[in-house]
């Protein structure tokens, strides 16, 4: 087995310590509801247009409106140039956050429709599933449709033996030959309380993985408070947040 090579985080971050967060709402004026979040040097910008009638028909739903959700990381977010257009992992990325946010976006009322959320990443450091997912959610609540309660998210993680909260690139690539780290994004949801999304990379106990969830629990009620401030600072009491310590 040998000696946990990561006892202490390169950054001196406690453990279960979130990179700094802000967020702010309302940052594209033009688009229906918009957000921006971001945790340390990770940004992510969410725009959300609709609903709009979806085209062509027979991809309509005549009992709901959907959700469709497009992620993309820009070419100059990360050191070596990313090439434009989707990719696998984009379209990956694009599914499970429109997984996650259906589970609480309720578009009952608008049958025939599609919302459209448009995430990008102007800058990657880890995370950026998570902190577009964060942006996303705060900006559906901004464009006014119903939600059944809110969704944070975060990721979290083993490096070799230690588990931690919110890892960065470095962190995510560290000990890849060794017992490697492994990477969990876990979306939760804000008043239930239960996981809307959880993937798993890497190799865990299933004790540590228990362990792990609950300090994503935890994160996600900080990150839960974040977004409610941001959205509370445009619109006062007209949005219904659920499960934020102002509810
Ligand atoms: O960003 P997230 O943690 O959700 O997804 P990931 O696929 O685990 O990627 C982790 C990080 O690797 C990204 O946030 C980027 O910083 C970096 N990355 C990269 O440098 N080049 C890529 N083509 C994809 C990711």
């Amino acid at each position: 087995m040998g000696d946990n090579l990561y006892k202490e985080r390169y950054s001196k971050r406690g453990m279960t310590e979130v990179r700094p967060m802000t967020a702010k709402v309302g940052v594209v004026p033009s688009a229906d509801g918009s957000a921006i979040f971001e945790t340390g040097k990770t940004k992510a910008i969410a725009v959300v247009r609709g609903p709009r009638t979806l085209h062509p028909q027979h991809m309509q739903n005549a009992r709901t409106g959907i959700l469709r959700v497009n992620y993309g990381m820009m070419p100059f977010s990360v050191e070596d140039r990313i090439r434009p257009g989707p990719n696998r992992r984009s379209e990956e990325i694009s599914k499970v956050a429109e997984w996650a946010l259906s589970s609480v976006v309720d578009l009952s009322g608008f049958p025939n429709t599609v919302v459209d959320v448009f995430i990008q990443i102007p800058q990657a450091d880890a995370g950026t599933r998570v902190a577009g997912i964060n942006a996303a959610a705060m900006a559906l609540a901004h464009a006014g449709l119903p939600m059944k309660e809110m969704v944070s998210a975060i990721g979290v993680g083993k490096i070799d033996k230690t588990l931690v909260v919110d890892l960065d690139k470095y962190e995510d690539s560290l000990f890849h030959d060794g017992e490697g780290s492994t990477d969990i994004p876990v979306v939760m949801t804000s008043r239930g309380k239960e996981i809307a999304l959880l993937q798993l990379d890497g190799k865990i106990s299933f004790s540590e993985f228990r362990e792990v969830v609950e300090m994503a629990k935890k994160a996600c009620g900080d990150i839960l408070k974040v977004q409610t401030r941001a959205l509370h600072e445009v619109s006062g009491d007209r949005l219904q947040v659920t499960g934020g310590d102002d509810e």
